[in-house]
C-alpha cells in the first residue's frame, strides 16, 4: 500500500472509494452537507433511519454513482469532538483500511486529514491518518501459505486529501515521519510475533544488528563471557537454565551534539518465560513468547530515531535471555550477585524481569545518561490494575513521568501513574541479602518497580510496565491480534517533544 498525497476535491475525485469521516452531532460539517445535496439527501435518510449518527466505530457505505465520479464512499463515525485528540484519526484510517482489505483495491482516497479538529494542524492530521492506515495493513503472516499472506490484498494505493492552500511540504514530512514511526513499531511487533523456537537472545540480536546497519546505528553485543567478566550475576542467574546463551545488546544513536548525555532507553528482553523452577501453568504460557516486547520497543525505537535522524543522543539497552527450568537452572532460595554488587534472594524465579533489568540499569548508568526509561512485560498484577487500555508509569522525577504521561496521550499509547512511596519498598525486605526479588501478592507492579529503583543510584529514571498492552488478545482499530508494538510510537513522541521537532 503506498500513501500519497493528493489536492483535489474529494468529492470530484475518481477512486474505488472515498473514505470520510463525520464527528457525532458534526453531520453538518460543510463536506458532509455538499456530499447530501449531491446525493439528494441520501446522507440525512440515513441519519434518520438511525443508520448512522457518527458514533465511534459505525460505518455507511455509499454507492454515489453517477452523482458523483467515486464508486464507493466509506463514511466512518469518529465520536464525539470534544476534546477529542488526533487518536479518532487514527483509528478511523485503520478502520477503513481494515474494512478495504482483501478488495484488491486500486486506488483509495482517504479525506480524513480534512475533518474538523480544534487546535489540530493539518500535517499532524496527516500524520495520525497515515500512521492509522499502516498500522492496520499490518499481518504477521510469515509462517502462512502464500495464498492466505493478507497483506498483498491491501489498496494498492492510498491517497490522503489535503487542501490546495495548505503545505505540501509540511504534509509531505508527516507522511515521511509516518512512515517510519510506523516501520519502527510494525517492527516491534514482528519481534513480539516471532515464536519462541527461533527467538534465541542470538536471533534478537542478529536483528538489532540488521538495525543497525540500516539505519546508521552502532551495535555492541556483550555475549556469555563479556557479561561474566563484568559481573552481570542477575542476568547470568536468570539466563542459567536455558542453553541458549544470554547476552546485552547496545543500540547508539547519535543524533545529538558530540559530548551530550545520552538518553538511555532499557527494553527487558526475555525472549520466552516458562518461569523457570517456579513453572508457570500450562494455560496461556504460550504467550510469554512476549516476554522481550520491552526490548521490542527499544529496538523498533532506534530503528525509527536512526532514520528519522532525531537530534538526539540515544542509547538502546537490551538484556536478553530466556527463562527455562533445567538443571542448571537457579532456584527458589538461590542468592544472586548483581552487577551492583547487590545481593538479590531469588525466591520466586518467575520474577525474572526485574534481575535481569537490574544489571541492565546499573550497566547504562556508566554512560552518564541524561534520563533513562526502562519498557518491561513485568508483572501480570499490572494486567489486573490497568487492563490491556494503560501502562503503568512509575519513576523517582515527576517532570519526566508528567512528560511521558502527556507523550501517551498524543500518541495514543495511554499510561497511568502508580505511586512508588517508599512504604511499598519495605516489602522487599529480605533478612539475609540486600533484596528479596519479590514483595508478596499486594501492589506487585508498585513493588516491582521498587526492586528496580533500588538498582538507579543518581540517574532521573521512570519505568513502564507494558505487561498488558504489549500483547492483543483481541484485534483494535489499528492492530491485529498478537504483538501490539506499544512503546515505539510513545517513546519517539517523547523524544520528538523532548527536541521540540514535529
Ligand atoms: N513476564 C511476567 C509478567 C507477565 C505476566 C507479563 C503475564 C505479561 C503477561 C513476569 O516475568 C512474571 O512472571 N511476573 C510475576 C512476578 C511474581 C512472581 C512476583 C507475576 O506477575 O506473576
Ligand atoms: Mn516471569
Ligand atoms: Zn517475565
Amino acid at each position: 500500500m503506498e500513501l500519497k498525497l493528493a489536492a483535489t476535491d474529494p468529492l470530484k475525485t475518481k477512486t474505488a472509494c472515498l473514505v470520510l469521516g463525520a464527528w457525532e452531532k458534526g453531520l453538518n460539517a460543510p463536506l458532509l452537507k455538499r456530499l447530501d445535496d449531491a446525493l439528494q439527501g441520501e446522507l440525512q435518510r440515513a441519519v434518520r433511519n438511525g443508520e448512522f449518527s457518527g458514533k465511534e466505530g459505525e460505518l455507511l457505505v455509499l454507492r454515489p454513482q453517477p452523482a458523483l465520479p467515486a464508486e464507493r464512499i466509506l463514511l466512518l463515525g469518529l465520536g464525539s469532538r470534544t476534546a477529542a485528540g488526533l487518536e479518532p484519526l487514527r483509528r478511523a484510517a485503520g478502520q477503513a483500511v481494515t474494512a478495504l482489505r482483501g478488495q484488491r483495491l486500486t486506488r483509495v482516497v482517504c479525506a480524513l486529514p480534512l475533518v474538523e479538529l480544534r487546535n489540530g494542524r493539518l500535517d499532524d492530521k496527516v500524520e495520525a491518518v497515515a500512521e492509522g492506515a499502516l498500522l492496520a495493513g499490518y499481518r504477521f503472516d510469515r509462517y502462512l501459505p502464500a495464498a492466505e499472506q493478507k497483506s498483498g490484498l491491501l489498496p494498492k494505493s492510498f491517497h490522503l486529501l489535503i487542501d490546495r492552500s495548505s503545505d505540501r511540504n509540511a504534509c509531505q514530512q508527516a507522511l515521511n515521519r509516518a512512515e517510519q514511526i510506523s516501520r519502527g513499531a510494525c517492527l516491534a511487533r514482528t519481534l513480539v510475533n516471532e515464536p519462541g523456537n527461533t527467538k534465541s537472545p542470538a536471533w534478537l540480536a542478529e536483528q538489532a544488528r540488521a538495525v543497525a546497519a540500516e539505519a546508521g546505528l552502532h551495535c555492541t553485543v556483550l555475549n556469555r563471557e563479556d557479561l561474566r567478566r563484568e559481573g552481570f550475576g542477575a542476568l547470568l542467574g536468570v539466563a542459567q537454565g536455558s542453553e541458549r546463551e544470554p547476552c546485552l545488546i547496545l543500540l547508539e544513536h547519535r543524533g545529538g551534539p558530540d559530548g551530550e548525555a545520552p538518553v538511555a532507553l532499557v527494553g527487558k528482553g526475555v525472549v520466552f518465560d516458562s518461569g523457570g523452577i517456579s513453572l508457570k501453568p500450562a494455560e496461556k504460557m504460550d504467550e510469554m513468547k512476549m516476554d522481550m516486547a520491552g526490548g521490542a520497543a527499544v529496538i523498533g525505537t532506534l530503528l525509527a530515531a536512526g532514520r528519522l535522524q532525531l537530534p538526539v543522543n540515544l542509547l538502546g539497552v537490551v538484556p536478553a535471555v530466556e527463562n527455562l527450568p533445567s538443571g542448571t537452572a537457579i532456584r527458589p532460595g538461590d542468592i544472586l550477585t548483581s552487577l551492583s554488587g547487590k545481593t538479590i534472594e531469588v525466591l520466586n524465579t518467575d520474577a525474572e524481569g526485574r534481575m535481569i533489568l537490574a544489571d541492565a540499569l546499573t550497566y547504562v548508568q556508566r554512560f552518564a545518561p541524561r534520563l533513562v526509561i526502562d519498557l518491561a512485560t513485568l508483572t501480570g498484577a499490572c494486567i489486573i490494575a490497568l487492563g490491556r487500555h494503560a501502562s503503568a508509569v512509575l519513576g523517582n522525577d515527576q517532570a519526566l513521568v508528567r512528560q511521558l504521561l502527556a507523550a501517551g496521550e498524543q500518541s495514543g499509547e495511554r499510561l497511568w501513574q502508580l505511586p512508588l512511596w517508599p512504604e511499598y519498598d519495605r516489602q522487599l525486605k529480605s533478612d539475609i541479602a540486600d533484596v528479596k526479588n519479590t514483595g508478596g501478592r499486594p501492589a506487585g507492579t508498585i513493588t516491582a518497580a521498587a526492586f528496580l529503583q533500588r538498582f538507579v543510584d543518581k540517574a532521573r529514571w521512570a519505568h513502564l510496565d507494558i505487561a498488558g498492552t504489549a500483547w492483543n488478545d483481541e484485534a483494535r482499530p489499528y492492530a491485529p491480534k498478537g504483538g501490539s508494538g506499544v512503546g515505539v510510537r510513545l517513546l519517539l513522541r517523547f523524544l520528538r517533544n523532548l527536541t521540540v521537532e514535529r
